[in-house]
């Protein structure tokens, strides 16, 4: 059975991602998951594909061994995976909820890679691999310490397994956007506000999706939504980053 596998299908990109594959590919089902049902649910009515709903939490340990039997059980053929599930909490490391520093490597980092291990075997020739980062990857971030690790990890991950499965005929695409509207905000806001130039830097979710399907299409391994963004993963490759850390520690 041909599937498209979806994380973090609730909200934000992972609904978009939805939406615009379901447009873009014919397959048998799409596999949305997400821990909000009702959302999903909603979301597969939209949808012209069958739809098949895991309402999980991805970071119990359970998760990945229902996700292999489901695989198994359907001799799943993985055509798209997109790895959508995230969340990050700004503020300093020394003040963060340990449910809230630990959460973002369990999910961001341990099930995101959990979910790739078990998927892989079950994706063939032109299949593709689709990894949420983010521009947070390009350089240590105070006050997002965390998160800002966690997606350094994603992008690192990401980039040596494509040149790992590019000769079973799978490509992956990591994508590094900066600011997006979604509700990543309403949780990473949560004790402190993100610095003021957010709004100037924000894109909008479709387009961003766009352009990662793109890139996915064309076998780009890394994708950074919009221009500024693209400058600033430019400028973080050429301007040490001890540097970058004394100032940004001084902007609010
Ligand atoms: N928005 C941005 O500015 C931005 C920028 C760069 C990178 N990113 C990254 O892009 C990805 C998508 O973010 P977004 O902006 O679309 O965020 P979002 O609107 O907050 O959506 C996050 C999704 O992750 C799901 N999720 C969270 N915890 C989960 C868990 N434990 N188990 C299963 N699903 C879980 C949520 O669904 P439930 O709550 O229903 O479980 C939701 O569907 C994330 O990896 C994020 O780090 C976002």
């Amino acid at each position: 059975m041909k599937i498209v596998l979806i994380t973090g299908a609730s909200a934000g990109m992972g609904r978009e991602f939805a939406r615009q594959l379901d447009e873009q590919v014919r397959v048998d089902e799409f596999w949305l998951v997400a821990r909000r049902e009702e959302r999903l649910e909603s979301l597969a009515g939209e949808l012209s594909h069958k739809v098949r709903i895991f309402a999980e939490d991805i970071t119990l340990p359970e998760f990945p061994g229902k996700l292999e039997t489901a695989l198994r059980e359907h001799d799943a053929d993985i055509k798209i995976l997109v790895n959508c599930a995230g969340f990050g909490v700004l503020g300093t490391f020394a003040e963060s909820e340990m449910t809230d520093a630990t959460g973002m490597v369990d999910l961001n980092c341990r099930a995101l890679t959990a979910v790739t291990r078990c998927c892989i075997p079950y994706m063939r020739r032109n299949s593709r691999l689709i990894m949420a980062a983010s521009s947070a990857a390009f350089v240590p971030q105070p006050n997002f310490a965390v998160y800002a690790a966690t997606k350094s990890y994603v992008l690192s991950f990401s980039r040596a397994l494509a040149e790992e499965v590019r000769t079973s005929g799978i490509y992956v695409t990591v994508f590094c956007p900066g600011p997006v509207a979604t509700e990543f905000f309403d949780i990473a806001e949560k004790h402190t506000e993100s610095y003021v130039y957010k709004k100037y830097l924000m894109l909008p979710t479709e387009k961003v999706v766009a352009e990662v399907i793109a890139a996915a299409k064309h076998r780009q391994t890394v994708v950074t939504p919009g221009v500024i963004m693209k400058l600033f993963r430019f400028y973080m490759k050429m301007i040490p980053h001890a540097i970058v850390l004394k100032i940004s520690s001084k902007i609010k």
